[in-house]
């Protein structure tokens, strides 16, 4: 059980040794912190020297720059519901001394306020003398009230007594002939690019590393509309003020005395091929020869070239079969895909039983095959499309008006209604197409509610409401919770193509007519997406299957 919600954790290990505790320490913050934690960097830092230690400048070194890739990656994997947040404040090398003995030497002149007050701060700290434990701790909370702004009556804890055990197991390093730390070069101005979707490990390293290069400014470029075009399940990231808002905080608890600029990317270049003032670039593997792209336009446009930084990515222990190796934000979106996004409105107006699920998605997203599988799972299928067939059938309420507006030239010799001579009256007519859905929508709902009422007679525990139109139509009214399908557009182009043998422009034409999947998604409660495997797919409807049984059992009580 969490006992606190925001912890700061003071690393004291040597430099050398740190990197092996970092995964143990962290699985065991992770049981007392329940969403930030902080981590202070200070290695070597003694809480039993007998007086009160006092925070110091940290020269930036190459291998602290391993050491928070591995603090990130370590803590995707055994604290992946934490926000952890390495503070660089105190990484700086040491300012030349300015003659006056008033400034004190110290990195925090005043305690640095942090977006979430810790109200725990733990510590690697390895005490050789248990009867020490109650002085180590005041010392501690001293020393961490002294660098951040804490909660009054901050209490703390020393991790892992044991890791005193493994110290002696530890190589010790060979003292006398420690090898002088590699310096990190630093630049007065860094920039960087990316979406920034869900920030994320790989995110933060980045970003970290960045903030150790830059010393004056650090420039953001983040990608705005044109740029996520061609993103996977793009529908699902975040608004850009959304993303630029973590970043911002995240920046301002890690660095707050950078200069930061966040703009936005409306091509892979942006800023970074104008701005005469930047010095260095920090790119991944992935991304190296976008920042060599960004040289070759900088050298035409006559600015000087941006030393490439290379930062190492980190491998993800979760991801599953759809999702790259490395931590990526659409391996993120796409472990979305079937949870419930946004809670249901809660439907007072609706009888509880059945739970009826409105499923919906543009052409070609593969809508019906998720109900087929839903019914598979015990779901009442109620398809809309064929209820839409009935209400044109001679005898239905329908008929009639539909007859006296659009005339008896739509009429099968059979006095059946030719759809097809209907849809070529409404077609590119946004008013008679109005019309027609005005008579039709409300005698498909009519029979909608029909067939709950029948599924609820039979006992059915969950239905699904098959419908096209379901947003369009407002028929959120009938259902408890919409489900929404989503496909890349040139994926359901070449499916309607295939499927119904019509020209790209018709299926284009299909597609337009209804609401772009972006829009749609904002109505969702849980999203799908059909664009893998069929065995993707299955697994997903059964997550989302699965995850649904649970919230209907706890609305249950
Ligand atoms: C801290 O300082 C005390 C007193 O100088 C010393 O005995 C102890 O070994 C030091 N501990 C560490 C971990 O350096």
């Amino acid at each position: 059980m969490s006992m606190f919600s925001t912890g700061i954790l003071v690393l004291t290990s040597p430099l050398q040794t740190l990197p092996l505790r970092i995964a143990p320490v962290l699985s065991s913050a992770a049981q007392l912190v329940d969403r930030t934690l902080y981590v202070h960097l200070h290695p070597g830092l003694n809480l039993t020297s007998g007086t009160q230690p006092r925070p110091v400048f940290i020269p930036p070194v190459v291998d602290l720059s391993t050491l928070i890739t591995r603090l990130y990656n370590n803590a995707a994997d055994v604290c992946g519901h934490l926000d952890v947040r390495v503070l660089l404040t105190n990484i700086r090398a040491q300012p030349a001394a300015s003659g006056g003995a008033a400034t004190p030497n110290c990195p925090f002149p005043t305690p640095q306020p942090l977006f979430h007050s810790p109200d725990v701060v733990l510590t690697d700290f390895a005490l050789q003398d248990p009867h020490q434990s109650h002085q180590v701790q005041q010392c501690l909370e001293k020393y961490t009230g002294h660098c951040y702004v804490c909660r009054p009556g901050i209490s703390s804890v020393l991790l892992h007594p044991q890791l005193v055990k493994l110290q002696e197991n530890e190589e010790a390093p060979e003292s006398g002939e420690e090898q002088k730390a590699e310096p990190i070069e630093t630049y007065s101005d860094v920039v960087v690019g990316g979406t920034f979707d869900r920030l994320h490990g790989a995110h933060k390293t980045l970003l970290s590393i960045s903030c150790l290069l830059a010393n004056r400014r650090f420039v953001i470029g983040v990608c705005d509309q044109a740029m996520l075009k061609k993103k996977v399940l793009k529908e699902l990231i975040e608004p850009y003020s959304v993303r630029v808002q973590r970043l911002q905080e995240f920046l301002q608890d890690t660095k707050p005395s950078l200069q930061v600029e966040i703009v936005p990317l409306e091509d892979p270049f942006g800023v970074s091929i104008v701005d005469p003032q930047l010095k260095c670039i920090v790119v991944s593997e992935e991304t190296r020869r976008g920042g060599e792209a960004v040289n070759t336009k900088r050298a035409e446009n006559d600015l000087p070239l941006l030393v490439l930084h290379e930062i190492q990515l980190l491998k993800d222990a979760h991801r599953n079969e759809i999702e790259e190796e490395k931590i990526s934000s659409s391996s993120l979106r796409s472990r979305l895909l079937g949870n419930l996004l946004i809670p249901p409105k809660g439907s007072p107006h609706l009888p509880p039983t059945p739970y009826v699920i409105g499923l919906t998605g543009g052409s070609g997203s593969g809508k019906s095959s998720v109900a087929k599988q839903l019914e598979v799972l015990g779901a009442v299928q109620i398809e809309c499309d064929k209820l839409g067939h009935e209400v044109y059938q001679p005898g239905a309420q329908c008929y009639q008006k539909v007859l006296q507006v659009f005339g008896l030239e739509i009429l099968n010799e059979d006095k059946t209604i030719n759809r097809r001579a209907l849809a070529s009256k409404v077609f590119g007519n946004q008013a008679r197409l109005k019309c027609l859905t005005d008579i039709v929508w409300p005698e498909i709902a009519i029979l909608v509610k029909q067939a709950i009422n029948q599924a609820r007679k039979e006992g059915r525990k969950v239905c699904v409401v098959d419908a096209a139109v379901l947003l369009e139509a407002g028929w959120t009214d009938l259902v408890h919770e919409v489900w929404v399908i989503i496909i890349p557009e040139e994926e359901a182009v070449t499916r309607i193509i295939e499927r119904d043998g019509v020209s790209k422009e018709d299926a284009l034409r299909r597609l337009q007519s209804q609401w772009p999947s972006s829009k749609q998604v904002k109505h969702a409660n849980v999203v799908l997406s059909t664009l893998w495997e069929s065995e993707v797919t299955r697994k997903q409807v059964l997550k989302a299957w699965n995850l649904l049984q649970k919230r209907i059992l706890k609305t249950k009580g």
